[in-house]
């Protein structure tokens, strides 16, 4: 090496140093707060995708709305695609735990796949924030203090159109469903309600998940001649349910119900064949309150398409982890603080505000909801701040 190249690389090698130098002195600080590790385990393919995708859509914008921080850390995303596969969900959900360690868990849209990733949750103590399943074993028997929902349990839409139901004056009526916890406690929850409200539930028909050879069921409903229907769908299988009750002629003589599932995000695939229809939910595309109209501008304008309960309960998932982050600092070390302020907050949600109960489900007010268009309609409230029973759950 001569002089000259030696003095080079001397210059280059204290400039180095002093780089390294700044980036220390920077690095107290940052390596104090790394992004918290948000793992989404969602549908992306299959009858369920497009739940999936708007709950990832509400969550992300909540994040969005805060500068991309929550409680000044920023927020890293990993993606597991479950398929709504609850034989995978096992090995999913263990990518996002073990190979990607993240803090907090946010999953997922059907009720068995979060059975188990409740289940891994507990066990490996991670942080869960379930967005929709409402599995109600979840908030009841596997109920933790590192488990809340943003969405609902199954029983809670089941009761509040159980309620409806009874209310129009029905008292045959038939069910049907998939075969899966999902379907069967929400139709569990409506029998209770409507049952205890004078009704009484002759039938109740199911076909495998998601599966949607509906003709044979239809035949027996036709043939049996209800008051009324009583069903439990969603997504992809929803759309073809009330569209082929209607091809069938059902809906000129059988009056449906269903929990709101069956017209949510649905509703322009539905067309004619939707519109009328009664459903019961904690959300209503028209509620005209300041929160829910900025929600649904700001989502419009991100996304350039219209928001759902599915947006809604992604977006209000976020918010409950910034509830808890917010009390600790950003700390999420220190979960049982977290935990129990995410306990004590209210949301204050597009649906109307709520509270998470002390299992950690929300309560809150069942709309009664019209099919109008592509919106489903405020009509009136069909429970008060209704809760969960939270049965099997001991804290
Ligand atoms: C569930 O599996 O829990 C579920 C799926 C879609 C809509 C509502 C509930």
């Amino acid at each position: 090496m001569n002089a000259l190249s030696f003095a080079k690389a001397l210059v280059a090698l204290s400039a180095g140093l002093a780089a390294a130098g700044a980036a220390q002195a920077q690095a107290p600080a940052a390596a104090a707060q790394p992004p918290i590790k948000v793992g989404l385990m969602l549908p992306s393919t299959g009858t369920f995708a497009f739940l999936g995708e708007m709950i990832d859509k509400g969550f992300r914008l909540y994040v969005q709305e805060q500068g991309g921080k929550l409680a000044g850390r920023d927020i890293q995303y990993f993606r597991v695609d479950d398929e709504s596969d609850p034989s995978k969900a096992t090995d999913n959900v263990n990518k996002l735990i073990k190979r990607d360690n993240v803090d907090v868990l946010v999953g997922t849209v059907h009720s068995g796949v979060a059975l188990a990733m409740a289940r891994a949750a507990k066990e490996s103590n991670t942080l869960l924030i379930v967005p929709n399943a409402g599995a109600d074993a979840i908030t009841g028997p596997l109920c933790g203090p590192n488990i809340v929902r943003s969405s609902f349990s199954n029983w809670q839409p089941g009761y509040s159109t159980g309620v409806l139901a009874a209310q129009k004056g029905a008292k045959r009526m038939m069910t049907i469903t998939w075969n899966y916890a999902a379907g069967n406690e929400t139709v569990k929850g409506f029998t209770e309600a409507f049952e205890k409200g004078g009704g009484k539930v002759v039938k109740d028909l199911t076909l495998p998940f998601p599966n949607v050879e509906f003709q044979a069921l239809l035949t027996e409903i036709a043939a049996q001649k209800p008051d009324a229907v009583f069903a439990f769908f969603a997504g992809g299988g929803a759309v073809k349910f009330v569209k082929d009750y209607a091809a069938a002629g059902l809906n000129k003589t059988i009056p449906l119900y269903g929990s709101g599932f069956l017209t949510d995000g649905t509703l322009e695939a539905q067309g004619a064949a939707a519109q009328g229809l009664l459903t019961t939910l904690h959300y209503a595309d028209n509620l005209e309150t300041p929160r829910n109209n900025a929600f649904r501008k700001s989502f419009a304008l991100t996304y350039k398409q219209n928001a759902d309960v599915y947006a809604v309960q992604g977006y209000d998932a976020a918010q409950i982890l910034a509830a808890g982050l917010n009390a600790v600092k950003g700390d999420i070390t220190k979960r049982d603080a977290m935990t129990a302020a995410m306990r004590r907050a209210t949301v204050d949600s597009p649906r109307g505000k709520f509270t998470l109960s002390a299992a950690g489900n929300p309560v809150q007010d069942m709309y009664v909801r019209e099919a109008r268009g592509v919106n489903n309609e405020f009509r009136s409230v069909a429970v008060k701040a209704l809760a969960d029973p939270a049965r099997g759950c001991r804290l």
